[in-house]
């Protein structure tokens, strides 16, 4: 791809770029079959083939309203223990467990404490997980050994019917390789695990674009592990009660937070800066590159001469949280030099995507 364009000469845009190295993918041969379906009226044979997969221990990816997710039978070790092998997922980082009803969450958990049932009855099917004591249906594998359980109800019809016509919870990380960027689309997911999983369910693109807040609720006050785009604010209004927030991204915060948040993780191929507005002045006029501008303060208007390939500017948490992982996706996929990105404001309702822009990115200046 990058060998089409001269140097020197004006980049296509990315999409464009993106649009071509589709063009050419129907000559890759493909082993892991992509069924499209209709999230509006998920077709019932689809379902059904995916749920029979699921029953014998196989892998399935899936949409829900957050990200694309690779499901197995939660109940089954051995499903479970293939989801780790496709992602390469270290076995300390525990997967959430996805229910089509509040009956079925009940019954992966040991305890359904009154806050649970506000919350469940306020935010779900929706893109928040509680992290509850398991029940004994759920093995080792699937919660790493802990006595808790993540569990959530997503939004997306075909992960419902999915779940409901395999009759059992299924346990689902996002469905990328570990530490990778979570995938909204079904070829971000067919790039990543092509051949190692046994089949992917197309319903387009993902809606809300960022994975579920998780909040601990075996803790008093509730915590919560993992930001995202249902807030500490709401849950705090729903409950009427003090909740913890996962605080600025620091080393100290880890210790708090879920396994899964790694200092690394949800990172680009490509090399990828965070500068402030102020210090932009400093950025290189070498190289191929590609400038993401968060926040509703104007984007930055960069000197002729030294101008990215491609600018991009996301002004809400909500426009950023649906699109930035597809924006990561496709610059990956163009083969630019770097990536930099100006972070939005330090307020509350931007932490989720602050907190993923901190994992997938390294401060400027850094050697490149
Ligand atoms: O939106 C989402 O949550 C997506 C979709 C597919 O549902 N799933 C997702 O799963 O993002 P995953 O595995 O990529 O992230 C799950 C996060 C990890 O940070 C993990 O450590 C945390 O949830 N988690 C799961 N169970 C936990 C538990 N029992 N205690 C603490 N953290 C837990
Ligand atoms: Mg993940």
């Amino acid at each position: 791809m990058r060998s089409t364009v001269p140097r020197g000469s004006p980049t296509p845009p990315l999409a464009r770029r993106w649009a071509e190295a589709v063009a050419i993918r129907p000559f890759v041969p493909r082993l892991t079959p992509v069924i499209p379906v209709n999230d509006d009226e998920p077709d019932p044979s689809a379902v059904a083939a995916a749920a029979g997969i699921l029953r014998r221990g196989g892998l399935v990816a899936f949409a829900t309203e957050t990200v694309y997710g690779l499901g197995a039978d939660a109940t089954n070790p051995e499903a479970v223990a293939r989801i780790f092998l496709a992602k390469g997922r270290p076995s300390f980082n525990p997967l959430i467990v996805h229910a089509d009803c509040v009956e079925m969450a009940r019954d992966s958990v040991l305890e359904w404490p009154a806050s649970a049932d506000v919350l469940a009855r306020e935010f779900w099917p929706g893109p928040l997980t509680l992290v509850l004591p398991r029940a004994a249906n759920i093995p080792d594998v699937v919660t790493a050994g802990r006595e808790t359980v993540g569990v959530r109800i997503p939004r997306s019809r075909v992960a419902r019917a999915l779940i409901q016509a395999t009759g059992r919870p299924i346990a689902a990380p996002s469905a990328n390789r570990s530490t990778g960027i979570s995938p909204t689309e079904a070829w971000h997911v067919s790039n990543d695990l092509d051949g190692k999983i046994d089949l992917i369910l197309d319903s387009g693109k993902t809606g809300v674009g960022i994975e579920s807040t998780v909040l601990d609720l075996t803790t008093n006050p509730p915590r919560v592990l993992r930001p995202g785009s249902i807030t500490v604010e709401q849950i705090r209004e729903a409950l009427q009660l003090e909740v913890l927030g996962q605080g600025a991204i620091s080393p100290d915060s880890q210790a708090h937070s879920s396994p899964g948040q790694m200092d690394i993780h949800y990172a680009p191929r490509t090399p990828t800066f965070r500068i402030e507005r102020e210090a932009f002045e400093s950025v290189p006029r070498e190289g191929r590159w590609v400038l993401i501008v968060l926040g509703e303060t104007p984007s930055i208007d960069v000197p002729p001469g030294r101008r990215p390939d491609q600018q991009f500017h996301l002004q809400t948490p909500t426009e950023a949280e649906s699109s930035l992982y597809s924006h990561l996706q496709a610059i990956d996929l163009s083969g630019v030099d770097f990536l930099v990105i100006v972070p939005p404001p330090d307020e509350p309702r931007w932490l989720a995507i602050r907190d993923r822009l901190w994992r997938a990115s390294r401060p400027w200046p850094a050697g490149l």
